[in-house]
């Protein structure tokens, strides 16, 4: 275990930056597969490659006790009436729950049970936590007008299991709809 006063601290909620934390930044070409429109994604890939996402991930020690956290930040934007999202994940060792807390912006998680079942759609913004169960596909999107941002935590040996959403999508599909974030099945997207 480092220090852990060493261990970064200080984020910007604004913008989801840490200073002396590496960023991953996710660009829309990144994102292929994952929106439903898929027209409208080539559309928008073909005219650019907006950053679409980053994260700023911490992870002082990978003990069986200990504990990782990042912060997010999503921009806003919509791909049709898809939200800009997060590729979404299930984590690698099933059980591992998280918590995500809002700090700023609007958004949305999407959750659904590792088959696909079971999906609900629960509010993630400033002032609002939510607890993303074991064995529950998670994915964020911002259904505001200025960065969703946000910090996860979740056991350090979680993992992060991408492969399997890319095979298979999220069943559902959250869209704007009249100014409201709705939740549908994915197949009456295309
Ligand atoms: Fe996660």
């Amino acid at each position: 275990m480092k220090d852990i006063e060493k261990i970064p601290a200080a984020f910007d909620p604004a913008t989801g930056r840490m200073d002396g934390v590496p960023l991953t930044q996710r660009f829309l070409h990144d994102l292929r597969g994952c929106f439903r429109d898929t027209a409208a994604f080539e559309k928008a890939a073909a005219e650019g490659n907006p950053l679409i996402y980053t994260v700023a991930g911490v992870e002082p020690a990978a003990g069986d006790g200990d504990l990782h956290y990042g912060v997010g930040m999503i921009m806003p934007g919509r791909i049709g009436d898809e939200y800009y999202m997060t590729k979404g994940h299930l984590h690698s060792w099933r059980d591992a729950a998280e918590v995500y807390c809002g700090l700023a912006g609007d958004g949305m998680m999407l959750l659904e049970d590792e088959d696909g079942g079971n999906s609900r759609m629960v509010p993630l913004g400033e002032g609002k936590v939510v607890y993303v169960p074991g064995r529950t596909a998670h994915r964020t999107m911002n259904t505001g007008t200025v960065p969703l941002t946000y910090i996860g935590v979740y056991p350090a040996k979680a993992g992060h299991d991408y492969a399997a959403i890319a095979q298979r999508n999220f069943s559902c599909v959250i869209v704007e709809r009249d100014g409201k974030a709705v939740m549908l099945p994915g197949e009456k997207t295309r």
